[in-house]
């Protein structure tokens, strides 16, 4: 993060009583505000529907940072942040009106914090109310629900804003473990060697929550796991990982890469993705319902939970190597990690080895929780026989680094107060994302139930083979 404060600007949260703003965006507000990021001028002004006045709002805040901040709260950075929060009630009609006139700055940085089905309208308000110049302007993710709708969203963006002061955001990208994923790749020059067909045999990428839709089944009706994570956290982590190097590590430098990954991923066929749904099971010597008994679930949905994919990748670097994508609700544990496994030795010298049983070496980068990077090779057990065993060489932040990293919401939303995009999704890489997902959504194949607690259905193993998953398996 560049440690400046940004220049002057109002922050408007629309949607300030919903979800997101008090779990994410007001304790990331009050931690930049407590690292003195953010900006020295301008307020911190709430906007919904609901009926509350400033002290209303600002004991919502105060709760909210108390109840979710990840550093708690500290009653002296709270009073510096309290005066500056405001509190302005919009209109089911979409009126900005009063907004306008509550801001005191010559910009803004506006969050859209609502459902995506109100983006269009309230993107509209803001070029209408006269609110378009001096504005940038954050999205939440889901950004559309296939390519044509997110198409028509950026269309109606662009009529109102030019590109650079869009920020759509995928709040992975803000995640320390997912930036980190470039410093190691580009920063050390003994993975780039190995990085590529001739060493990697394949590629795992798996996001495990043992969550299931926590009161979000009405949304998540709407969505399911192909449009929730794959399409967006999925791959982003993916472009990642299979990226060449940038000519810099500017935004467009970057995100040019990204696109160019995801350009080369091959049309997915129907065979190569398994989709699965939880049904009652047990996490944590707790009893779960099925999804079909969630709230706002119907009792014959089809939607899935849980959702796996082969890919390929047509570029000269992964030409061959299977990307195994993986995404579930209420799996046996929270576990979001890229598996990289490297090709086996040509000849296996070792005598008495059960070589069918033995791993390739593995690289594990631990994205939460756990956060860190694991390498498995095998050793000599001491002793006058040659007798093997896997071992791992670990790094941990934990150990290493001996501090909790800031949360994602922190970190973009500093960035965008800034004016820096180089952590935010630009048009074409979004609507990349929805066009390789589309046909799948379009004719999606049957969906298998699995209990909660499990690794989801047994379906999604054909997708491994002629071997198995190395993620997302317990030891025999
Ligand atoms: C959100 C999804 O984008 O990411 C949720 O809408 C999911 O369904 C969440 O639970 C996972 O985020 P994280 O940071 O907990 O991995």
């Amino acid at each position: 993060m560049t440690l400046r404060p940004p220049e002057d600007q109002d922050i408007v949260v629309i949607g300030a009583s919903g979800d997101l703003a008090s779990r994410k965006l007001l304790p990331a507000l009050y931690n930049l505000c407590a690292e003195g990021l953010l900006p020295s001028g301008g307020d911190v002004v709430g906007a919904a529907t609901t009926a509350w006045s400033d002290d209303d709002f600002r004991k919502h805040a105060h709760d909210a940072v108390a109840a979710y901040s990840r550093s708690g709260i500290d009653e002296q950075v709270w009073l510096q942040l309290a005066p500056r929060l405001r509190y302005v009630r919009i209109g089911r009609d979409d009126d900005l009106t009063p907004l306008r006139k509550a801001l005191h700055c010559e910009s803004r940085l506006i969050y859209l914090a609502v459902p995506s089905s109100a983006f269009v309208t309230l993107v509209r308000a803001v070029g209408r109310r006269g609110l378009a110049e001096g504005t940038k302007l954050i999205i939440e993710k889901p950004f559309g629900h296939d390519l044509q709708s997110a198409h028509d969203l950026n269309a109606a963006l662009h009529a109102v804003l030019p590109e650079e002061r869009i920020f759509r955001i995928d709040h992975y990208l803000g995640k320390e473990t997912v930036q980190n994923l470039l410093v190691f790749r580009f920063g050390n020059s003994v993975f780039e060697r190995v990085w590529n067909r001739d060493c990697v045999e394949r590629v795992e990428i798996s996001v495990a929550e043992s969550l299931g839709v926590d009161g979000r089944g009405r949304f998540y009706e709407e969505t399911g796991a192909l449009r929730d994570i794959v399409q967006n956290h999925l791959f982003q982590v993916l472009s990642i990982v299979g990226m060449e190097a940038p000519v810099n590590f500017g935004a467009e430098a970057l995100r040019n890469e990204k696109v160019k990954l995801l350009q080369a991923v091959q049309p997915i066929h129907a065979h190569y993705v398994v989709r699965g749904q939880y049904t009652e099971g047990v996490i944590g010597g707790e009893k779960v319902p099925g999804y079909r008994e969630e709230p706002g679930v119907a009792p014959d949905s089809t939607v899935e939970t849980f959702a796996a994919l082969r890919v390929h990748i047509d570029t000269w670097r992964w030409s061959g190597v299977p990307f195994l994508l993986r995404t579930g609700k209420r799996l046996r544990r929270r576990d979001t990690r890229v598996v990289v496994a490297f090709r086996d030795v040509p000849l296996h010298f070792f005598e008495g080895l059960d070589v069918n049983h033995m791993d390739p070496n593995l690289l594990q980068i631990r994205i939460q929780p756990d956060e860190g990077i694991s390498l498995t090779f095998v050793a000599k057990q001491p002793g006058p026989e040659i007798r093997t065993q896997e071992v791992h060489m670990d790094f941990s932040y934990g150990n290493s680094f001996k501090t909790s990293p800031p949360e994602a919401y922190e970190r973009l939303l500093h960035d965008a107060l800034l004016g820096d995009h180089t952590l935010f999704i630009r048009e074409d890489e979004v609507e990349r994302g929805w066009q390789i997902i589309d046909p799948v959504l379009r004719d999606p194949p049957p969906v298998y139930p699995y209990a909660a607690g499990t690794w989801g259905p047994d379906e999604a193993d054909r997708l491994a083979e002629p071997g198995h998953w190395f993620s997302l398996e317990d030891p025999e």
